[in-house]
């Protein structure tokens, strides 16, 4: 009886995990290659929201790292996060691709992936790039190759029998290249590209990939200022095609880019608005800009 009970859960838990993975599947296979906009429903944004957070918290050690944290980003839109160091960004990018689990609260990713019950891997699929800090390239394969890569960087079996990249594929990383502003060095090796590049290289990667939900840590770190003017050219450009959310210290780049940001402190939000709102917010300039 008590077999019986562990079969039906484990039955019953298979099919909800297959359920959420088929939708996904289901609707991607068939456009791979394609560009995200040829994948409808996948996502479902008919509210006009991509990406809910609600009341989220996590502890670590009895420590509220994000603490009741609610922040909504639109299909499309690029959000600018600031706050103080310890504010709770990485752990809420954490949140997001299921590397960290919220204590409570809600995640989700258009109105029906929970994101809390999926795994990163699963995340990934349904369309949620994140840019890590550190560019990690594959240094002795072109720019062109390494574009390649992430494009076959998907596990499933069908997926890695093909050698050959298909002609929408190929057109695809050609396309990319021209975004991130690396057509002409497509046959350099990473590795003798600039910092700046290899950061541009990365984002490509996530972009073959078709996120709907690019999540850029700190973009500009180590730049120089005219990498940093490109930068700010290509994420917005990205935006409107994908929603992308950058974390980012450097106030002269946040502006550069912001139409909307958000504050967090101490694991919720402390302010949101416009560049010319968070600055004059006196309890803004307090925690965080006053430094
Ligand atoms: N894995 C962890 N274990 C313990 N404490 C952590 C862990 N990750 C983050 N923290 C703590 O949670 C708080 C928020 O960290 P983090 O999200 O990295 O902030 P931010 O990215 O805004 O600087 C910090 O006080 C940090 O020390
Ligand atoms: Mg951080």
């Amino acid at each position: 009886m008590n077999n019986l009970r562990q079969t039906w859960q484990q039955l019953q838990q298979g099919m909800r995990r297959d359920r959420v993975f088929d939708f996904i599947a289901e609707n991607r296979m068939p456009f791979r290659g394609q560009g995200h906009m040829a994948l409808p429903g996948v996502v479902d944004v008919s509210h006009g929201t991509l990406l809910y957070l609600e009341n989220v918290s996590v502890s670590f050690d009895g420590f509220r790292a994000l603490n009741n944290l609610t922040l909504y980003i639109d299909d499309g839109e690029l959000r600018c996060i600031i706050g103080p160091n310890g504010a709770g960004k990485t752990t809420m990018m954490d949140v997001i691709t299921g590397k960290t689990r919220p204590d409570s609260g809600n995640a989700f990713f258009g109105q029906t992936l929970d994101l809390t019950r999926m795994s990163e891997t699963d995340i990934a699929n349904a369309g949620i790039g994140r840019k890590f800090q550190k560019p990690t390239v594959f240094p002795r394969h072109s720019a062109f190759e390494n574009l390649e890569l992430a494009l076959q960087a998907d596990r499933r079996p069908w997926h890695t029998m093909r050698h050959r990249l298909t002609p929408t594929q190929q057109l695809q990383i050609e396309e990319t290249l021209h975004t991130i502003g690396l057509l002409a060095e497509r046959d350099r090796p990473a590795a003798l590209l600039s910092h700046g590049q290899k950061q541009w290289l990365e984002i490509g990667m996530l972009l073959v990939q078709n996120p709907r939900l690019l999540l850029v840590d700190e973009p500009v770190a180590g730049m120089t200022h005219q990498e940093m003017e490109q930068t700010a050219q290509l994420l917005t450009h990205l935006a409107g095609r994908h929603s992308v959310v950058v974390v980012e210290h450097d106030m002269d780049f946040v502006r550069s880019i912001a139409r909307r940001v958000t504050v967090l402190h101490e694991g919720s939000v402390l302010a949101e608005g416009t560049m010319d709102e968070v600055q004059n917010n006196p309890r803004v300039v307090e925690v965080y800009l006053g430094e």
